[in-house]
């Protein structure tokens, strides 16, 4: 756990004054860098020390058999592990003789940042060596927003105060060591070794190597370029091995001399490219990168970037450290997806290997909805991804007796990788899920080439799975027995209100898509009887509710159960599932995470606001927040319901979840999600942004801690302006053409000409809900 403050508070940047070898696993993910296709985590550029070294290329993974002690049909057999593949970002440096290591010798002074604008991570630093030579090395590090397949570091090493002799070796390195795992079952399996060596090359200031994962088959590619600026008599030597390929630069540096080395790195995989095709494709790749080279790298990322935060930013007045941290959300939510094109968005993104490198529904119900407002085009792409991955999830419905199409619950290219049952295919809602987000992006965009390509397949094959998932019972109700929702704490229980309010909006949605699209419909053999009946479930939907307490149900009976005993649940007792049996969590009144709370932001139309307030009120000292998913969407719900306070302590809590590493495991990688919830927090909590098929609707409300809360959106080629008072609202149209919004049910044109400036209703006074003792929202240090 991060016990000190780690980073200075600045609206554009996260600074790390000084290094801290205790928390360095943490600082890595933080300090990752991602466009996410490639993925860096913040190591050191020398290699080590190290907390875990991590290169990703997202989809690379290695596949290994599940085991069971009692295995039963329908069980997955092998599993998907991302791997870390051949490091590019190594430069070793050695100074009169000593590596330059920082365990040992004299660290004067170490200073990292990223630059939220640039997209670079800067590294300063002053070393002693245990010998007495004192150099200042200078990094800069980047992964191409603009170029995909493309990173590239700038390293520079000084000599003070006396003359030295400098050795850099840039490396690409395969299999590298790994550090054990730490025994928490969600972490990452360590996978030693995971490449087979194929080919190395080294020719001048080039190298290359390939490699293949032994199981999966992928062949991937990394390969490396680099100009060497120096004083007179700098030598270069380049050789390669079978897992290394190395570029030794030598000189001899009298003080204040510089020896600077700028490194292009290249990657690549597939599992059908032929080992000649591989190597060409990364060398053409730095054949691109090095045309403009490392000051071309830079610009392209900072216009890439300045494009972003025209259209992202987020402005929060009257807390820093907020202003802060929603702006690294954005970086990260951006990282993780903008050129994932057709591959997963994993719930850490590419900054470590936690979960294994798996994809949630954490994707399609986090962070594609801020995505769909800030870079809708990787939203398209990450639902391509889906669907390339339909004949999988066809398959897997097929084999489980159902119709359409099953998607995983976690998975890196396709196929199911839970190995647990209740907390995996049965949490069928990330059907629905997916087909929200479908839903979400084309309302969002208007892109109608992507509904008809994409979109009503989507649709017409989740729609099908709840058709047959579901059942009408003797009086004509719809009923899904059986799932898990959100909340992990219940499971394979019947009538979940998410799940069944989801799969409603998805037979809705798919009816309507194949009415708008008859030719794509009559393709995918949907005719008026199938959507009659998909329109015939979602009415007949069963939404279970509890008249007595005047709440709505999580699921069948929950209210009926115990309820936990919170009392006797000591602090160090949390998280419950490291703890406490399932089965006995299964049976008990205690929530996880946001569920029935999070089906009253996902499915707002349904739940009038008494309904809201007193559905909160009933389960908010019930959630216990033991996943990372659960404090933004209460804040959203918070929010609604009044409890701005409770609302804002909520939102720091996701907004600082990796910054201050609340649940002690940012070191596996960052919370994407919860990042991601920092924005939905702020702009679905405080702006109240809902959409309903109508429009944007918006309720906002500051909360007495901000001063102001300003953000873009871009909505259907427009791009809007929103920025909260602590007394009235200004809808600014920045571009595109007049657009119908409301502001707490008001509707209000606005263009570019006239901006619509209202005032806040007053915010209805409720007393503010309890949390489980020890479970109040932790909003950082
Ligand atoms: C949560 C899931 C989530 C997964 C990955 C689990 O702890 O309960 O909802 O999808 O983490 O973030």
């Amino acid at each position: 756990m991060i016990s000190h403050r780690s980073y200075t508070v600045e609206p554009w940047a996260v600074r790390e004054t000084d290094l801290n070898l205790d928390v360095l696993a943490q600082s890595e993910s933080v300090f990752a860098l991602s466009n996410g296709h490639v993925g860096w985590r913040g190591n050191l550029d020398e290699g080590e020390p190290h907390g875990l070294p991590g290169s990703y290329l997202n989809g690379v993974h290695e596949v290994h058999p599940l085991p069971y002690a009692e295995a039963g049909y329908g069980y997955p057999e092998s599993g998907q592990t991302v791997i870390n593949v051949t490091n590019g970002k190594v430069l070793r440096l050695l100074v009169d003789d000593e590596p330059f290591d920082l365990r040992y010798g004299r660290l004067v002074a170490h200073e990292r940042v990223l630059d939220l604008r640039r997209g670079v991570l800067e590294r300063t630093c002053e070393w002693t060596s245990p010998a007495g030579s004192t150099v200042r090395v200078r990094s800069t590090r980047l992964v191409s927003l603009a170029q995909r397949s493309v990173a590239a570091v700038a390293y520079e090493v000084e000599a003070v105060g006396s003359r030295s002799r400098v050795v850099i070796q840039s490396e690409l390195v395969a299999n590298e060591q790994l550090p054990g795992s730490n025994g928490d079952p969600r972490a990452a399996m360590a996978l030693q070794s995971p490449l087979e060596p194929e080919d190395d090359f080294a020719s001048g200031s080039r190298l290359r190597l390939v490699h293949r994962t032994r199981r999966s088959g992928l062949r991937v590619g990394v390969a490396a370029d680099h100009v060497v600026t120096g004083p007179e008599r700098t030598t270069t030597r380049s050789e390669s091995g079978t897992d290394v390929a190395r570029l030794t630069v030598t000189s001899v540096l009298e003080p204040g001399q510089t020896l600077r080395v700028e490194k292009l790195v290249a990657h690549g995989w597939s599992g059908t490219r032929s080992l000649p095709a591989m190597a060409d494709q990364v060398d053409a790749a730095l054949a691109a990168a090095a045309h403009d080279g490392w000051p071309g790298l830079l610009d392209e990322q900072r216009a890439y970037l300045d494009d972003f935060w025209a259209r992202a930013d987020v402005e929060v007045d009257g807390d820093e450290e907020i202003q802060q941290a929603v702006r690294f959300a954005l970086f990260h939510v951006l990282q993780a997806g903008a050129r994932a094109e057709q591959r997963a968005i994993p719930a850490k993104g590419l900054t470590g290997s936690g979960y294994d490198g798996h994809a949630f529904w954490d994707t399609e119900m986090f962070v594609l909805p801020v995505l769909t407002h800030t870079a809708p085009q990787a939203v398209a792409e990450a639902l391509r991804w889906r669907h390339n991955t339909l004949d999988e999830a066809r398959e897997r419905a097929a084999q489980l007796g159902l119709g359409g199409a099953a998607f995983p619950w976690r998975t890196i290219q396709g196929a199911e990788g839970s190995a647990y049952w209740p907390a995996g295919t049965a949490a069928f809602h990330v059907n629905a899920d997916i087909a929200d987000a479908v839903v979400r992006y084309v309302e969002a965009t208007a892109d109608t080439a992507f509904e008809r390509e994409v979109g009503v397949e989507l649709l017409v094959e989740t729609a099908r799975l709840w058709r047959s998932l579901g059942h009408h019972d003797h009086h004509g109700v719809f009923h899904i027995d059986g799932v898990t929702g959100p909340d992990e704490y219940s499971a394979v229980a019947d009538d979940n209100t998410y799940t069944n309010l989801m799969a409603r909006q998805n037979l809705l949605a798919a009816a309507d898509a194949a009415e708008r699209h008859p030719r794509e419909a009559e393709r995918l053999g949907v005719d008026e009887e199938e959507s009659a009946a998909w329109r015939d479930a979602a009415a007949a939907v069963h939404i279970p509710f509890n008249q007595e307490l005047g709440v709505h149900e999580q699921h069948a009976g929950f209210t009926r159960y115990q309820r936990w005993d919170f009392a006797n649940t000591r602090p160090d007792q949390y998280p419950l599932l490291l703890n406490f049996p399932y089965f006995d969590l299964y049976r008990k009144q205690v929530v996880k995470q946001a569920d029935l709370v999070l089906a009253m932001y996902t499915c707002a139309g349904f739940f009038d606001e008494q309904q809201v307030a007193r559905n909160f009120a009933y389960y908010e000292p019930l959630t216990v927040r033991d996943s990372s998913l659960s404090a933004c969407c209460q804040a959203v719900v918070a929010a609604q319901a009044g409890h701005l306070r409770l609302a804002f302590a909520y939102t720091a809590e996701a907004a600082l979840m990796d910054l201050q590493d609340l649940e002690h495991n940012t070191r596996d990688g960052l919370h994407i999600a919860s990042l991601a919830g920092t924005w939905m927090a702020l702009v679905a909590g405080f702006g109240g942004l809902r959409h309903d098929g109508t429009g944007l609707r918006f309720a906002p409300r500051l909360p007495e801690r901000l001063r102001r809360l300003a953000f873009n959106l871009e909505h259907r080629g427009r791009r809007l302006r929103v920025e909260i008072g602590a007394d009235k609202t200004t809808y600014t149209l920045l571009a595109g053409p007049p657009l119908t919004l409301h502001h707490h049910g008001e509707p209000l044109r606005v263009s570019t000409e006239e901006p619509a400036v209202r005032a806040m209703p007053p915010v209805p006074f409720r007393p503010t809900p309890e949390q489980p003792p020890h479970r109040a929202p932790n909003g950082g240090a």
